[in-house]
């Protein structure tokens, strides 16, 4: 999979954006606030319809515009797919084969795989970025848990709703039995997709830090469920609860509230593990992420890299670097000086500056 062509209008500082990227690594180099983040925004957009730093669709339009518009072709086994997104009067709408689609039918033929700086995140922030990522994960090699994860959305809110306005135990009952139909789901594929992706984890780690920092992930549903009978569980879980949920107002437990524990020698990550050890298990989560998505889908995302070199440490980088050469998908790379990223093989370079690409060929 490859992007073959991207364009973009008003979106972020880009009044007209038009490029036609390497199959294999493209690298994006400019001073700061030219417009290289705003890029590989403009292809995570694309990929996930999710902006990078915002939840807001009304930022990506350039100032003093009122809609903005990101397309592009993706090259997936030798068939082109033509993809774009638009935001235009309040609204998002995406496009598949130039025909507005609904996003459950969007997705399937571009993957990205993004790495920041921000990410750290993902072990000191709060849970909510850790089930995100986890769901994220397992969409993009299944795109049918989105629509689980958004009739989950719908069926808990009617459930809060209804516990705000004191609403009758028997329609409460109702939605709990469709949650737990749809919770059971949920947790039992992060459940397996954390077991298969924390094997790869805790190897990559081991190549990044050294095998002396021995490392984990875990699954932490905040109902636990068995093996077998996990519904049976989930409602009488909510029987339980209801009376507390009814005067908080909301539902406290359900795969809404779950989490994921990282681990550095038996201590919390989150508390314990250093800055530069928590980057290194975000990049090891990551690799694992793309190591998995191959294996079970037979599909090579793409990367998306956001000045990641100047964040780590040299032989960390040089590791970083070690995975990428060996690596065979397409891949975005964001820096303010090219004489940090040790890259081998085919690739273009793009010079961003104020909102413009210039090409340089390699
Ligand atoms: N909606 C928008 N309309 C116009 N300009 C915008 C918009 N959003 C952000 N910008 C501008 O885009 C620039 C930031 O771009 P970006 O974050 O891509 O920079 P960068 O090249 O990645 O810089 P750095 O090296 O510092 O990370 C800033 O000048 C910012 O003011
Ligand atoms: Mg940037």
């Amino acid at each position: 999979m490859y992007l073959s062509s991207l364009n973009a209008r008003d979106f972020r500082n880009f009044e007209e954006l038009s490029l036609e990227p390497n199959p294999r690594f493209n690298i994006l180099y400019g001073d700061n606030g030219q417009g290289k983040t705003n890029l590989l925004e403009a292809i995570f957009w694309l990929g996930t319809l999710r902006p990078i730093r915002t939840s807001r669709l009304r930022e990506l339009n350039r100032w003093k515009t009122k809609a903005c518009k990101v397309s592009g072709s993706v090259n997936l086994e030798g068939l082109t797919h033509r993809l774009a997104v638009e935001f235009k009067d309040g609204v998002r709408q995406a496009y598949r084969e130039d025909k507005k689609v609904r996003s459950s039918s969007f997705f399937g033929a571009l993957s990205v795989v993004l790495f920041t700086p921000d990410d750290v995140g993902l072990i000191r922030g709060a849970p909510e970025r850790r089930r995100r990522f986890l769901d994220r994960a397992i969409f993009t090699g299944r795109p049918s848990h989105l629509e689980d994860f958004v009739n989950y959305r719908r069926a808990l809110d009617a459930r809060n709703q209804l516990l705000r306005e004191r609403g009758p135990t028997d329609l409460i009952e109702v939605y709990e039995q469709t949650l737990s139909v749809i919770a059971h789901k949920l947790i039992c594929s992060r459940r397996e997709f954390v077991e298969e992706i924390k094997v790869k984890f805790v190897e990559n780690l081991a190549t990044i830090l050294g095998p002396e920092y021995e490392c984990s992930v875990r699954y932490k549903p905040s109902i636990d469920i068995g093996e077998t009978d996990g519904i049976q569980q989930l409602q009488s879980t909510w029987a339980i609860d209801r009376e507390r949920d009814r005067e908080r107002g909301f539902t406290q437990r359900g795969p809404h509230a779950d989490d994921l524990n990282f681990h550095i020698l038996g201590h919390s990550a989150r508390t314990y593990a250093s800055q530069g050890q928590q980057r290194s298990m975000v990049l090891a989560m990551k690799i694992a992420e793309i190591q998995l998505l191959k294996e079970r889908n037979n599909q090579i995302p793409i990367v998306l890299l956001d000045d990641v070199s100047s964040e780590l440490d040299a032989t960390r980088n040089e590791r970083l670097f070690e995975f990428l050469n060996g690596f065979e998908g397409q891949v975005f790379i964001t820096t303010t000086d090219p004489h940090f990223l040790r890259i081998d093989g085919d690739q273009s370079s793009w010079q961003v500056h104020n909102g413009s690409v210039d090409s340089s060929k390699d």
